[in-house]
């Protein structure tokens, strides 16, 4: 892994023999690009965060198993090494749905090659569709979800980062949130601050200050007030997880955001590519929710802003019950949860 230069528009680039990753720790305040060249690299970095997002990290694991083909390729045990990897890189994180999915694809165009030579080209094939069609899906959920929409214009309130950053390009909630504005259909966007990792603050308010996109950071705690005034019809998210029954695994504080925006009559989108839907899983109660550490809540940028040893509970993502959401926007199409009546 070494350090460089790319433009900063997106979070990944991938360049056939590594891939490069712009470090979103450090964002806002500094643009550095990581290079890899394996795929334990690969694992780490969507383990520590440089890489997040559930589509980006999909698309990462899989240019990651590319990686593992290249350095496999010169071995007579190629295909066990890349199995291997394989499990590496889809034990990096294990609540968005995206990763496992991705590496599946990759498995199931590895089983069709003969030799080394031709599982790389295979691979790296497969990897770059996965990439491109998550663009893809992105623009096409933005008009599915402009289809049911009033004209407005009206704000919006969003949570975590569902951009470029998080995706393969364009963004899945922050998407359509790009499409409105483009259309002239926004006000204003209310960004969480999306403790404790704050990828509102840190990566959204970034993305769409950077596109000069109207946007006011907001503490989580004050969603309650902002939805009271009236101004906000949608409150849009994205997903990790959607299991059959429709309920949503998604950053930490969605579920309290859908239980409010309930309250105050304004409705919930949840924006994901298909690749987040997980059929296998019959309810959120299945869903596999991550923990990371305690210095995420006792600390800042290494600062103590919690007493020395205090016992933190420090789930990142939640489940939002299907009956809180009013619609699901894939790039298959809407799928209303609730009767859309008051539109
Ligand atoms: O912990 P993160 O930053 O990977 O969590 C990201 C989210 O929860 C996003 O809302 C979700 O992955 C959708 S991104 C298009």
């Amino acid at each position: 892994m070494t350090g460089n230069q790319e433009p900063s528009t997106t979070a990944l680039l991938w360049h056939g023999d590594h891939l490069a990753l712009l470090d979103q720790r450090l964002l806002p305040e500094r643009e550095v690009w990581l290079t890899y060249t394996d795929a334990d690299g690969v694992a780490s970095a969507i383990r520590d965060m440089v890489v997040r997002g559930a589509p980006a990290i999909g698309i990462c694991a899989a240019y990651g198993l590319v990686l593992a083909a290249r350095q496999a390729a010169r071995y007579d045990d190629w295909r066990a090494l890349i199995q291997s990897a394989a499990r590496t890189l889809a034990g990096a994180r294990p609540t968005a749905v995206n990763l496992s999915w991705a590496l599946q694809r990759l498995q199931s165009v590895l089983n069709d090659a003969d030799d080394a030579r031709e599982a790389i080209r295979r691979l790296d094939l497969e990897a770059r569709a996965i990439h491109d069609e998550d663009v893809a899906a992105n623009h096409r959920m933005a008009e599915h979800a402009l289809s049911i929409m009033d004209h407005g214009p009206f704000a919006v309130l969003t949570h975590c980062n569902t951009g470029s950053l998080a995706t393969g390009g364009y963004g899945t909630a922050l998407g359509v949130i790009r499409h409105l504005w483009h259309q002239g259909r926004l006000t204003r966007v209310y960004a969480d601050e999306t403790r404790p990792w704050l990828q509102g603050s840190r990566l959204t308010a970034w993305e769409l200050q950077q596109e000069g996109i109207p946007v006011t950071l907001n503490t989580d705690g004050a969603a309650a007030q902002i939805l009271r005034r009236g101004d906000v019809r949608w409150v849009i998210v994205g997903a990790d997880r959607i299991t059959a029954n429709g309920d949503v695994a998604n950053k930490i504080g969605t579920y309290g955001l859908a239980v409010l925006a309930r309250h105050h009559g304004v409705r919930v989108m949840v924006v994901a590519p298909s690749s987040t839907v997980d059929r296998s899983l019959s309810s959120g109660d299945d869903i596999p929710i991550e923990e990371r550490g305690a210095d995420e809540l006792r600390m800042i940028q290494g600062l103590p802003i919690a007493p020395d040893g205090i016992s933190v509970y420090n789930p990142v993502f939640d489940v939002t019950p299907a009956d809180l959401v009013d619609v699901i926007v894939t790039e298959q199409g809407v799928t209303w949860l609730q009767t859309p009546s008051s539109l």
